[in-house]
């Protein structure tokens, strides 16, 4: 359960980026948050990776508190969420299996079990053929499906994934849409921030709408109507 409590987040002077935010995410739950630019939704992924802190308000996952969290557990908290960006960047020194691999290199992960997650993940984005090559030689549809890899060797529980076919054709965009609710079928929280109507209104889920910082609608099986 993910649990916003009355959550203001302040960019000092003058930007009252989230104002009095209040959301319940259960487990497996799918949620896309949409809105306008600069309505906040980043605000919302950041705030959940501790990235930044609020200045009102309580963030709870399952159960544990995650504002005001000390530095060692930060990386506790990130190994059980996955994000994927926009724009996503691989190292482009490194093939994809190498990119993926190396979420894991940095977290202490032996060889052995790199060896054994990596083609895993790599197979459920259907890059398992496409492993050995470098960032260079996929498209951009393939390099927004290795960022997905790389956010699941953690297997995390919760996957943020904030406008991950921004930069996508239409084609490679329900591509990564069917990838996102492919996973959520397999048990992961999925919350996806999109500006794309059609996404949202194909995805047919619940959807959060957010206006200049507040919540204005929220709707099981929403339409993005704005
Ligand atoms: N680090 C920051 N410093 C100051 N203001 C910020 C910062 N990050 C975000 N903001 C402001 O907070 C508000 C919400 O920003 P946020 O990035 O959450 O919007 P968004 O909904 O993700 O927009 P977009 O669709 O353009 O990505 C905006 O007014 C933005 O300018
Ligand atoms: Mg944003």
């Amino acid at each position: 359960m993910i649990q916003f409590k009355k959550v203001t987040k302040i960019f000092y002077p003058q930007t009252v980026a989230l104002k009095d935010v209040s959301l319940r995410i259960s487990p497996r739950e799918f949620v896309s948050i949409v809105g306008q630019s600069g309505a906040g939704k980043s605000t919302l992924i950041k705030l959940l990776t501790a990235a930044e802190q609020p200045d009102k308000g309580q963030i709870l996952l399952g159960g544990w508190e995650i504002t005001n969290l000390k530095a060692g557990d930060i990386p506790v908290l990130r190994r059980q969420i996955g994000v994927v960006y926009q724009d996503f960047k691989l190292l482009p020194r490194k093939t994809i299996f190498e990119n993926v691999a190396f979420a894991m290199q940095v977290c202490g992960v032996s060889n052995k079990r790199i060896n054994q997650v990596v083609p895993q993940v790599l197979k459920i984005v259907g890059l398992k053929e496409k492993s050995d090559r470098y960032p260079q030689q996929v498209s951009g549809g393939e390099i927004q499906r290795a960022a997905i890899a790389r956010a699941l060797v953690h297997r995390p529980k919760i996957l943020l994934a904030d406008e991950p076919t921004g930069n996508l054709d239409t084609l490679n965009t329900k591509d990564i849409i069917d990838l996102l609710l492919k996973i959520n079928e397999f048990g992961t929280t999925v919350i996806l921030v999109t500006h794309n109507k059609d996404v949202v209104n194909r995805i047919k889920k619940r959807v959060v709408v957010l206006d200049s910082g507040q919540i204005i609608s929220d709707q099981e099986e929403g339409k993005y109507v704005l």
